[in-house]
């Protein structure tokens, strides 16, 4: 039923501990997720404080709650374009090595994915990252560089209701990439001279026209609020969503993420540590309340 099924899926495993923590059944759960399907669990923390097993169905009323949610609000991003950055870009030495950096683009799959559940036609601006995106909702444009991905951006942006930048852009590229891989016999240490990465985000800020709404993200380690509402200005965003490499669980690689999110009318909203997902899911229905 479920493959030739083609409504939108909700999923509440109901099984015992041993079989909900065996890998097919959390591969196949993710994978599923990664497919647009919802799937309602009790959250991780309630389990602790109810000393009740993984893989417990969710409560009835919450499963019915999840489904009244989706039937208000859950196709309200029908006819939309949204453009997502996502992962990080790497920046060309010579043809074997590049400046890079962790992103996974976790995140902005995820966003893509729940965006796409609620009926926008969406696609990523993918820096190399390991993630696929299955939806058919979603398409992804395969970029690498900083240059590579500004181009795409420009491009797709004019067509976009929404564009919210996730990825975690290298600022400097070497300025001379070899055309041949760099040898170690030099005397010399070798010196890579950079030149500045654009903006994206600042760049497609200052081609916003009225009723396109521009999402950033801000990753700090210190002075968190203060960055994060000087680039809600500096790059004319309407709302930025900020989270501190100080909360553990937060940022780079991994599965879960606590968030702030700054609003241009001057609201912000504190997010506890969720998944991804439901971080996605937040960032959206802020995004909507504005
Ligand atoms: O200035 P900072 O890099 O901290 O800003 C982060 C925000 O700007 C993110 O939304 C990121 O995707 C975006 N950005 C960009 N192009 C850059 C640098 C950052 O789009 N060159």
């Amino acid at each position: 039923t479920y493959l030739s099924a083609k409504a939108p899926v909700f999923i509440a495993p109901a099984m015992d501990l041993d079989m909900f923590a065996h890998p097919s059944t959390t591969r196949n759960l993710e994978l599923l997720r990664s497919y647009g399907n919802h799937i309602i669990e009790p959250a991780s923390g309630e389990l602790a404080s109810h000393l009740v097993g993984k893989g417990r169905m969710e409560e009835p009323e919450v499963i019915a709650s999840v489904l009244d949610r989706f039937f208000d609000c859950g196709m309200s991003l029908a006819g939309k374009h949204i453009m997502i950055t996502a992962g990080p870009t790497y920046e060309k030495i010579d043809p074997v090595r590049f400046i890079g950096n962790y992103s996974s683009g976790k995140m902005g799959y995820a966003i893509a994915v729940e965006a796409a559940s609620r009926g926008a036609d969406v696609t990523i601006v993918s820096g190399p990252v390991a993630l696929k995106a299955v939806n058919p909702r979603i398409k992804v444009v395969d970029v690498e560089s900083a240059r590579e991905m500004l181009e795409a951006c420009e491009r797709i942006f004019p067509s976009c209701d929404i564009a919210i930048m996730c990825a975690a852009v290298a600022d400097y590229a070497p300025a001379h990439p070899a055309d041949r891989k760099i040898k170690r016999e030099h005397n010399d240490l070798p010196v890579i001279e950079l030149v500045k990465n654009p903006d994206i985000a600042a760049t497609l800020g200052a081609m916003k026209k009225p009723g396109q709404r521009l999402v950033g993200f801000a990753l700090e380690t210190d002075n968190e609020m203060s960055n994060a509402l000087h680039k809600l200005k500096a790059k004319n965003l309407n709302m930025i969503v900020m989270n501190s490499l100080r909360d553990k669980g937060a940022g780079f690689r991994t599965d879960t993420n606590k968030v702030t999110i700054y609003k241009l009318d001057g609201g912000e909203l504190h997010f506890d540590m969720k998944s991804k997902r439901e971080v996605a899911s937040d960032i959206i229905d802020t995004l909507l309340s504005l």
